[in-house]
């Protein structure tokens, strides 16, 4: 059986290194990877295929970036080449981004199975460019990877065939499990006292000026009582510049993106997270760290129903408020959803290799 893995940007990584580990030396079977290359910042791929321990892609299609319409042309054209001449037995495909989507329906129109790892997972808001990419993914995919029973849930009500699910568990939590000894903390000052990390990359939360505006000014704010860490991704950092306005505090601590190590190592030590990201909702509930969620929505529920995670929407006075409980010892306390456990990849491999 050959297998191609596909994967394009940032959140991609951690999800395919124990899948790609699973399958590895699984008799009769042979893989190949195919980067698309919709992050291709050093600092945003590189350093997590060292870190992570992935092989270097056999092939990479170069898209870059641009409109979604474009990039997610040049991602089917492309890798509709490959596809063609490598002549896979099924494609896996992971998350929710452009390069999930694109080509999971170059693979539906070659006739090639194409699987969904993470799949079933909505927000139900159309306004988010990943929830499109969901629904369509999982429309066309062959398997379905689903991570907690909420996602199951969703493909049975949209019909897809209970023998077509397969509840696996979280795949980046058994990467998180496997490096966490090795996370290392990156030479920033002053993390021996208590802080707060924050990550923002959301289109709803950065492309627009006057919400961008207010967050800042809120962590600004924050920032007298708490030292803030904000490692800022290329899309925010173009945002920020626009501003003409740079947030003034020595509290806040505006850093490049950190490699998988070291921002785990922060994420492990943080007395809170203020994000947008949905993979750092998934993490934060795992090593039991109160995470706010700057989102109206989540298409994780379970790390709101079991794990730390809080949906602050847009509301900053909340923020600031449910900030404050937690400085006094009085933030959210989870439990880790079933079959995050480490062994995700392992049960996928299961499955393949059992069809
Ligand atoms: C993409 C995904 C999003 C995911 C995020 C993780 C889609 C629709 N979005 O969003 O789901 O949460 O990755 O990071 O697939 N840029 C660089 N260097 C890079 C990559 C991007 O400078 O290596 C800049 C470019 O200006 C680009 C912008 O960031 O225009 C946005 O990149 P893009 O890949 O379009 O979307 P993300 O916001 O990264």
């Amino acid at each position: 059986m050959k297998i191609i893995h596909v994967v394009g940007a940032r959140p991609n990584f951690m999800k395919v290194a124990p899948v790609m580990a699973a399958l590895e030396g699984r008799a009769g079977v042979s893989q190949r990877l195919v980067h698309t290359g919709q992050h291709y910042d050093a600092n945003m791929s590189e350093v997590f295929f060292r870190q992570l321990g992935i092989p270097t892609p056999d092939i990479n299609l170069e898209v870059g970036s641009s409109s979604h319409a474009v990039q997610t042309a040049q991602i089917m054209m492309r890798f509709e080449e490959v596809a063609l001449k490598e002549k896979p037995d099924r494609v896996l495909v992971y998350g929710d981004i452009n390069s999930t989507m694109a080509s999971a329906v170059v693979c539906a129109k070659l006739g090639i199975p194409v699987d969904h790892v993470e799949a079933g997972l909505r927000s139900f808001d159309r306004g988010m460019p990943e929830e499109i990419n969901r629904m369509i993914t999982d429309r066309l995919a062959d398997l379905l990877f689903t991570p907690s029973p909420d996602g199951d849930e969703n493909l049975l009500k949209e019909g897809v065939p209970a023998e077509r699910i397969h509840r696996i568990g979280n795949v980046m939590i058994d990467t998180l499990k496997r490096l966490l000894p090795k996370a290392e903390r990156p030479d920033i000052h002053g993390l021996d006292e208590p802080y707060a990390l924050v990550t923002l990359h959301r289109p709803s939360n950065v492309d627009d000026r006057e919400t961008l505006l207010r967050i800042m000014d809120t962590l600004t704010r924050l920032s007298e009582d708490l030292r803030i860490i904000f490692p800022i991704h290329p899309r925010t950092r173009k945002r920020l510049a626009d501003l003409d306005a740079t947030p003034d505090s020595p509290n806040l601590v505006l850093q490049e993106p950190l490699g998988y190590l070291q921002f785990l190592a922060l994420q492990r030590d943080a007395t809170l997270l203020i994000t947008d990201s949905g993979g750092i909702q998934e993490e934060t509930t795992w090593l039991g760290i109160p995470c706010l969620t700057v989102r109206e929505n989540t298409e994780r529920p379970v790390t709101i129903t079991q794990g730390t995670n809080i949906l602050i929407g847009t509301d900053m006075d909340l923020l600031e408020q449910e900030a404050g409980k937690i400085l006094t010892g009085n933030g959210k306390k989870g439990t880790i959803p079933d079959l995050w456990d480490g062994r995700a990849g392992e049960r996928i491999a299961d499955v393949l290799t059992s069809i």
